[in-house]
Order: C-alpha cells, then sequence, then structure tokens
C-alpha cells in the first residue's frame, strides 16, 4: 500500500466514543506498511486513544479521498458549543489541523481576500480556545506541527502569540487581532521561492538579501486593506526588526517597534528554533529560551521574554 495516497492525522484530535466516518490506518513499525486500524463505522473509546499513545503512536492515517470527511469532523470538534465533554488537547489539535489545511489551501490559490478572511476566522476561533481553556497545562504544545512549512510555522505563530497575549493581559478582541495578525505576519513569504526558503548551508549575500524582503513584501500586501489593524500590519512589517536597532528590514529601535511586533518576535524566533527545519533538527525549548534569554534587551523585550519563559517552563520542560 503506498504512503502517497494516504495522509497523516494526529491522534490528539480524535475523540473517544465517537464513530469518525472514515477508515483508519496505522503504519507497521517493521514494514512502515498501512494497514486498517479501525473501520469508519466504528467507535473509538478513550482506552483505545490512550492505549495508542502509550505505545507511541502519535499519528494514523486516512485515504486521501476521505479528507473532506476528515475537515468536517475537525471543523465539528473545534467549534462544538458544549465544549465540556470535548478535552482541551482534542479541540486545539483540531483547530490547529484546519488552521493548516485552510491556509495551505489559501496560500497556494494566493488569494489575498481569502486568505485574510481565512486568518480572520481561524484568529477568533483559536482566540476562543486559548481564552477559555487553561492552555499552559493542556499540552497545547504538543498537539502543534513541527513539520517545516510556511503555512505551519504561520498557525504555530499564531497560537503561540494568542496565548502570549493572553497571559500578557490583553483583552479578548486584541488577543483575536494577534491571533490573527500571526496568522499573517509571514504572507510576504509566498513571494519567496520555496528552494530559497528550505536551503541548507550558507545563503549567499544576494539570496539574504531577496529573503530580507519578505515583511516590506508582506506589509505592502495588507497595507491597503482596511479589515486589518494597525498592530497586524506592524506584526508583518516589524517582526524581525530587534530593539538595539540590529534587525530588518528598516533597523529601527524599541520605541519605533509596535508591541504587537515585538511580541510578535519573542514567539516567531522561539517556533522557528524548536521546529523542524530542512537543514538542521529541531532544538529542545529550554535551550531555545536560554538562547533567547541571551538577547533579552537587545533584540527581545525583556518582559516579554520572561512572560513567554514562565509559559513555556509551566507547560512541559524537555
Ligand atoms: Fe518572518
Amino acid at each position: 500500500m503506498p504512503v502517497v495516497d494516504y495522509i497523516p492525522i494526529s491522534v490528539a484530535t480524535l475523540l473517544p466514543s465517537e464513530a469518525v466516518g472514515l477508515d483508519l490506518y496505522q503504519q507497521e513499525r517493521e514494514t512502515n506498511r498501512l494497514v486498517l486500524y479501525r473501520a469508519a463505522g466504528y467507535p473509538l473509546s478513550f482506552e483505545d486513544l490512550e492505549r495508542l499513545r502509550g505505545r507511541g503512536v502519535h499519528q494514523l492515517f486516512i485515504r486521501h479521498d476521505s479528507r473532506e470527511v476528515y475537515q468536517k469532523y475537525l471543523r465539528e470538534v473545534a467549534t462544538r458549543d458544549d465544549c465540556q465533554g470535548v478535552p482541551f488537547r482534542a479541540r486545539a489539535g483540531a483547530l490547529t489541523e484546519v488552521v493548516r489545511d485552510v491556509l495551505q489551501v489559501a496560500f497556494a490559490q494566493q488569494s489575498l481576500d481569502q486568505t485574510v478572511q481565512a486568518a480572520d476566522e481561524l484568529g477568533s476561533l483559536a482566540a476562543e480556545i486559548l481564552t477559555k481553556d487553561s492552555f499552559a497545562t493542556n499540552g497545547l504544545f504538543r498537539v502543534l506541527h513541527h513539520d517545516y512549512t510556511t503555512f505551519t510555522h504561520s498557525a504555530n505563530v499564531a497560537f503561540y502569540c494568542g496565548v502570549l497575549a493572553s497571559e500578557l493581559g490583553f483583552d479578548g478582541e486584541a488577543i483575536k487581532q494577534v491571533t490573527t495578525g500571526g496568522l499573517l505576519h509571514d504572507l510576504g513569504k509566498l513571494e519567496i521561492a520555496k528552494e530559497l526558503l528550505c536551503k541548507g548551508g550558507r545563503l549567499d549575500e544576494s539570496e539574504f538579501r531577496r529573503i530580507r524582503l519578505h515583511p516590506v513584501i508582506g506589509f505592502r500586501k495588507l497595507a491597503h486593506r482596511e479589515d486589518m489593524v494597525e498592530g497586524q500590519l506592524m506584526m508583518a512589517y516589524q517582526h524581525h526588526e530587534r530593539l538595539d536597532g540590529r534587525g530588518y528590514p528598516v533597523g529601527c529601535v524599541s520605541s519605533e517597534i509596535h508591541p504587537w511586533a515585538q511580541l510578535c518576535s519573542v514567539v516567531d524566533v522561539f517556533e522557528a528554533l524548536t521546529s523542524h527545519r530542512p537543514y538542521r533538527t529541531p532544538m529542545p525549548c529550554s535551550k531555545a529560551i536560554m538562547l533567547q534569554q541571551r538577547e533579552s534587551g537587545a533584540a527581545f523585550n525583556p518582559e516579554m521574554l520572561k512572560c513567554w519563559k514562565s509559559i513555556i517552563q509551566n507547560s512541559f520542560v524537555n
């Protein structure tokens, strides 16, 4: 059975005692072959899911043609009004999958209206979940994906932005806007060749210059829109600026950098360090924070970094 016709899905998104409505496949360790784990009409019990996790199975597979059914299922899980019965892990996991899927399609179609609209809807949903539930103890970090694509990075950064904004005491509307801004902060990267973004090894001067244009490109694409607030535009434009003026694209200093861009910068770098890149392995969270700490006050806003550090330390240690 070729893996190529199947899509991996996260076990964290599955709920117990419900027929998912699609066949679930599991990959055999020795042969990498996919075998039927559970047929569509059968429920999954809490014990089944615990057993999978206990065996270190965090991924199952579905057939490619079941993708829409799965997306529908995810939306149902993520947006269900009665969230009492749905554990945070499943809600947040389902939402991150939806975010990735919607962003991937919107980015691929290069439709700005569609991308902004999707980001806005998803930002609201994410903010709602983040403000309602206690994220720190509920494993949000574990349900995020860590493969490298611009939309995965954007989805992770968006969640992190929402978490940090919430912990810093932003009100509900601001948390929503910051989360949406996080989804769009790297929009300008869509104009940059994938080969260049994923290139390992050293980049030459002209390649660096090209990549460093993405904040300007993103800002230009969004600047004329009436559905974006200033802070969100600044997140796209200034998320690579540093407090000491050694960032890009302008090299402005702390007082000139919008607070939301400073917030975005903290979580953007953390996400980049701790997720998988084609050219290096992910760094443990503790090490990433330690590295960022060295740049406190130089690159990063010290108060925001301190708050982020406590979120990470309270969430999990690795
Ligand atoms: Fe960026």
